[in-house]
């Protein structure tokens, strides 16, 4: 099943499909977790995600972090929500319990889609944000401001050990600054100015007033919603 936070009526729901940013439901109605589970293992290992699924699951479900002896999982589906598909099974595999992973891609118009599911080794180095952002200004130094748009997309993908999962999707539309601004969040978070904000990049904003309106917050809410919470 597939529940969506970001696309316009009547598109398709697979990660992968464009759309504006908004928060709503497609697909079946009915709960596919019925009942919802009571605990939710995270597959992240990622503080700044893992704080932002505790702000936003918290007050919904038991969420309970990754434990620290779960090695990495290898990320090699090449769509977001293969990745995701594979940590989440990985984790739920290892814990016994119900288990949601996310993967989150950047793409930018200018490159044609780049670097999507590749956002995270964009640099060179796996997880170094430092380098991703470096190479992202780099390959946008002559693209001027009106071309520089961008979204985020975030796939998250839950699943229990009786085999049922449950798919949902965010979106946020933004672009590409011309630098850095701001010290919180992670990621490409100092470059990225949403269309639904004021101007600041998320780096500049609290975590909850970037959750209100971000990929992650999106696809979450629409899980709440799913899980019928
Ligand atoms: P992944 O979902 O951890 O594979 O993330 C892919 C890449 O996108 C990594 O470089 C992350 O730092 C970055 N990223 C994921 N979520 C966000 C976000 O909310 N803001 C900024 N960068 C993000």
């Amino acid at each position: 099943m597939v529940a969506s936070g970001s696309h316009p009526p009547g598109a398709g729901a697979g990660a992968g499909a464009g759309g504006a940013s908004s928060g709503r439901r497609t697909g079946p109605c009915e709960p596919v977790f019925d009942p919802p589970p009571e605990r939710i293992v995270l597959a992240t290992a990622n503080a700044g995600k893992h704080a932002e699924l505790v702000a936003l699951l918290g007050g919904h479900v038991d969420v309970i972090a990754r434990p620290p002896e779960i090695g990495e999982v290898i990320e090699d589906a090449g769509t977001l929500v293969g990745n995701a598909r594979l940590k989440a099974r990985a984790i739920m595999s290892a814990t016994g319990e119900v288990a949601l992973a996310d993967d989150t891609g950047l793409e930018v118009d200018a490159l044609d889609g780049r670097p999507g599911v590749d956002s995270s080794s964009f640099g060179g180095v796996d997880h170094d944000d430092a380098r991703n952002i470096d190479r992202l200004l780099r390959e946008l130094r002559d693209v001027p401001g009106p071309e520089r748009t961008a979204r985020f997309r975030t796939v998250l993908v839950l699943v229990a050990p009786d085999g049922r999962e449950l798919v949902t999707e965010g979106v946020v539309e933004g672009t590409i600054a011309i630098g850095r601004s701001g010290v919180d969040g992670f990621g490409y978070d100092p470059v990225f100015v949403p269309d639904e904000g004021d101007g600041r990049t998320f780096a500049d904003m609290t975590r909850a007033q970037k959750s209100a309106i971000s990929h992650r917050g999106r696809a979450l809410r629409a899980l709440v919603v799913a899980l019928g919470r």
